[in-house]
């Protein structure tokens, strides 16, 4: 079994951060001008705080030297104006870059819904499902927040940076020169972190998608854990994968620990060096005190920036980190898809069913499971399909819906290959009742519609009354509008199985799959549904799988899948009685029922 320590795959390690966030791009794009109103906005605000030193400089070395007073009132007013106009752009800044940032949030977690549902069940089978969740849920936000804030804070940085630096090298170039080769270890230091950062950051996201995963798993299988007593090995279990967050979180802080103290403490540095030797030169008189002061000013002003780089730069890395699992999974190749030239489905239907020479393997797997099959469902018949457990029924009743593709051979509903149908059309066609019957959260008006908005009322009430669920449904406090609970769990496995049956046959649909569809019922409402079924398929062909007797009785013929191949198909009794390999999967069944029938 090979094929199953498949997963989980984990493709963590250096990537070039500025290219993965680069792919963002389109999505941003579609909001560039919004982006860039509110970058301007933040871009002014900066321009006004470093206005402030250049006019304190004047102050210092006008009004206050030669004691003007009411040119010192005016360049104050100035000063106040200046700090005025810099809340004011730092507010615009905020409020405009809010709306297309969450825009493009929501463009993006509807992509990958949207991918999600296109991506075929082995897809699903080979992810686990917390891995998808905190993709839609804690990279977005990651990456959001990036959009949000981070982005528009490092353009505006770098603006404040390279400014500043021009007005200090335009006031003082030795203040410049020494103020830059301080600092210049922050940059280095932050290239070199930003390389480990984000590989524990995607290291850290996937573990929080495991936790995730479990949550779900121990949360879904409650009543498997209860019952066993398992209680405390799934918290022991949680316990250890929260731990190796925890580690992986550890490391990730301790390596920001190291940016921030060279990110905090060179610029501070940098200060008191410019300070020393800017009051050295103001002592020789090569410098006035109003230069010095506005020297210092500007320095003080860089502070922030060079600081916040340091978070910015990890939050960079993880919006990069966020974006390469969210691509990750966005790239996955859709491989069930509409044909280039869909061919329309002759009308009427009728729902014959032809597999031609029909194999499937699964990926990596060694053996054909389906070996060459050659069946007809002729119109308006019910063919069932009996065969071992894990013999391929599934995968073959699942083929006819595309569910997943053949892998050698063809399908044809009505002489059309099916991968010539659009997918839409033939998934309208054909209803499936599935192994497990799953239900949604919500009401069972809406489970049995499944959305399809044309369904009027009496027909969900005829589907219902077909599935033998009638009775049931008006039983409950709310009739059809009665909430069936997470997954459906409020109702009887038999009641799922019956709203799912209901589910399939609403609509009177003219080609029906049904995967055992009778195995969770009673004797007695088994007889009931079954009675029913008959009805509905007399109008209907149908493909069964059938476990049971008395599911085969609903069926015209009958065909045995043993091996990847249809090695006999003929009516129940004449396969019971010439098809030792047919008798030895239903004999015990007849016996039974021969016992019972037969005192
Ligand atoms: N990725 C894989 N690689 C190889 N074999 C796989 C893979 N995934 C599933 N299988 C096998 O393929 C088979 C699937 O068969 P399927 O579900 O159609 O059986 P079935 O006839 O419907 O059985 P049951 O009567 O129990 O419902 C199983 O034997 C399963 O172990
Ligand atoms: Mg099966």
């Amino acid at each position: 079994m090979e094929w199953l320590k498949r997963f989980p795959r984990r493709e963590t390690g250096r990537s070039d951060t500025i290219n993965t966030l680069r792919r963002l791009m389109p999505y941003a794009r579609v909001e560039i001008s919004p982006i860039g109103r509110a970058l301007l906005a933040a871009v002014a605000a900066t321009a006004c705080g470093l206005v402030i030193p250049l006019v304190i400089e004047r102050i210092i070395d006008g009004p206050v030297a030669e004691g003007d007073m009411r040119e010192l009132a005016i360049m104050c007013g100035i000063v106040l104006g200046l700090s005025a106009l810099e809340a004011v752009f730092f507010l615009a800044r905020q409020r405009l870059v809010i709306a297309p940032s969450a825009r493009v949030e929501v463009r993006m977690r509807e992509a990958l819904y949207a991918h999600i549902q296109r991506l075929s069940p082995a897809f699903h089978d080979g992810w686990p499902s917390g891995q998808l969740l905190s993709r839609a849920t804690v990279d977005l936000n990651a990456i959001s927040r990036f959009l949000r804030y981070s982005l528009v804070y490092l353009v505006v940085n770098a603006f404040s940076i390279v400014a500043g630096l021009g007005i200090l090298f335009w006031m003082s170039p030795l203040l410049g020169l020494i103020f830059t080769v301080i600092i210049l270890p922050v940059g280095i230091n932050a290239m070199i972190f930003e390389a480990k950062y984000q590989e524990h950051s995607e290291i850290a996201q996937d573990q929080r998608g495991d936790l995730t995963t479990h949550v779900e798993e121990s949360v879904l299988g409650v009543r498997v854990l209860k019952a066993f007593g398992r209680s405390k090995q799934a918290t022991a279990a949680f316990r250890h994968t929260a731990e190796l967050l925890r580690k992986t979180e550890m490391k990730r802080a301790h390596v920001l620990g190291l940016l921030v103290a060279s990110v905090v403490g060179l610029p501070e540095f940098a200060l008191g060096v410019v300070l020393v030797i800017g009051g050295s030169l103001v002592a020789r008189g090569t410098m006035s005190n109003g230069e010095l002061v506005a020297a210092i000013a500007i320095v003080a002003f860089l502070q922030w920036p060079l600081e916040s780089n340091g978070y910015l730069i990890a939050e960079a890395n993880e919006a990069a980190a966020a974006t390469k699992r969210y691509f990750a999974l966005l790239d996955a190749e859709v491989t069930i898809t509409d044909p280039g030239q869909p061919e329309p489905l002759p009308e009427p239907v009728r729902g014959g069913v032809v597999f031609e020479g029909a194999h499937f393997r699964h990926p990596g797997a060694q053996m054909d499971l389906l070996a060459g099959i050659d069946l007809e469902i002729r119109p308006g018949e019910t063919l069932a399909l009996v065969g071992a457990t894990g013999s391929g029924k599934s995968v073959l009743a699942g083929a006819i819906t595309r569910l997943h593709d053949l892998t050698g051979g063809r399908i044809l509903l009505d002489g059309t290959d099916i991968r010539r149908l659009p997918l839409a059309a033939l998934r309208g066609e054909v209803a499936m009742v599935f192994e497990d019957p799953v239900l949604f959260s919500g009401t069972i008006a809406r489970n049995v519609r499944l959305d399809r908005d044309h369904l009027t009322d009496a027909q969900v009430r005829e589907a219902l009354r077909v599935a033998n669920a009638e009775e049931f449904v008006d039983a409950l406090p709310f009739g059809l509008e009665t909430q069936v609970g997470e997954q459906g769990f409020a109702l009887s496995g038999g009641q799922r199985q019956r709203i799912a049956l209901a589910r399939a046959v609403v609509g009177r649909p003219k080609l029906l799959v049904m995967d055992n569809p009778l195995s969770a019922l009673d004797v007695h409402t088994e007889a009931e549904v079954e009675a029913a079924l008959r009805r509905v398929l007399r109008d209907a062909t149908a493909l069964v799988v059938a476990h049971r007797p008395n599911t085969v009785y609903l069926a015209d013929r009958v065909a045995l899948l043993d091996e990847g191949r249809i090695v006999a198909v003929g009516a129940h009794r004449q396969l019971l009685r010439e098809c030792p390999r047919y008798r030895a999967l239903m004999a015990p069944h007849e016996v039974e029922v021969a016992g019972r029938t037969m005192p």
